[in-house]
């Protein structure tokens, strides 16, 4: 190991000590991607490692990694195929102004593309506990995470894709694991699949009449709030179009 290594590796050491910043409603999420996007890597540990010392049961069966930035940022990388999701997962939730997915954007280490996620540091183990979590959280964070996991069709649903976090007394929510949402875009190469195109036709199929039926027809709810909610759901299709979209050409132009 040469002089240069060692301090590699010894700032490595020092930054895993890093406290991370808070999985909170103040955190920065425009600051953390400018981080994920710009800082040095100084060290990279397999997760199940990293979680296994940190006193966690791990879960799930691909190979993650924990990268460590230079200012001791902890993020979390994921290799091409479940990538994709994550940051479809990530530019969906922003654009539909929820803070429940982690800062993610795309990255390269170590000549792989992939994606960097914020790390949500939390002493709460839903492994472990398996404890209500729904039960913490308010109602606006809950009906978030439900309508985000029925748009982005988020199937992989267990204790080990959520952390929950606690701070100050208060509870938050980070839905990671989003790979599975990869079936709304496509995986090969520059090419729609039959399975993202099906569900852009899906969604545009979705107009007012159809929402009138469920809603007001169906489910019997008033004119007034029909209205309401139809408005909100065809805004949320748009959004949802677009950020598709966005991440097919953003896959295709790095492709
Ligand atoms: N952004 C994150 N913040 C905190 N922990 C994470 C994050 N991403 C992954 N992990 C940890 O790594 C484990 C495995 O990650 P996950 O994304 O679920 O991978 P897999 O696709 O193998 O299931 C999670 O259960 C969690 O403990
Ligand atoms: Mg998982």
């Amino acid at each position: 190991m040469n002089i240069h290594m060692l301090i590699i590796a010894l700032l490595g050491s020092l930054s895993l000590l890093a406290a991370q910043p808070l999985w909170d409603n103040r955190l920065d999420f425009e600051e953390i991607e400018h981080r994920l996007k710009h800082e040095r890597i100084v060290e990279i540990i397999d997760m199940h490692t990293f979680l296994k010392k940190s006193g966690k049961i791990p879960s799930g069966t691909h190979p993650i990694q924990l990268a460590i930035l230079e200012s001791g940022l902890k993020a979390v990388f994921k290799k091409p195929g479940a990538c994709y999701g994550e940051i479809a997962a990530y530019n969906m939730a922003k654009a539909l102004g929820m803070r429940i997915v982690p800062p993610t954007v795309m990255r390269e280490i170590k000549g792989v593309r992939g994606s960097l996620q914020f790390y949500v540091e939390s002493s709460i183990d839903l492994m472990r506990s398996h404890q209500d979590y729904r039960s913490k959280l308010d109602e606006k964070t809950i009906s978030h995470e439900q309508l985000f996991n029925y748009l982005m069709c988020r199937w992989d649903i267990h204790a080990g894709n959520q952390i929950l976090a606690k701070h100050k007394g208060k509870y938050y929510l980070a839905l990671i694991d989003n790979a599975g949402v990869r079936s709304l875009i496509h995986t090969t190469k520059n090419k729609i699949t039959t399975m993202y195109a099906s569900t852009l036709e899906k969604l545009k199929v979705v107009d007012r009449p159809k929402l009138e039926l469920v809603w007001h027809e169906l489910l019997k709810v008033n004119r007034n709030r029909t209205e309401k909610l139809i408005d909100l759901i065809l805004t949320r299709k748009e959004q949802i179009i677009e950020v598709i979209l966005k991440t097919k050409i953003k896959k295709k132009r790095s492709a």
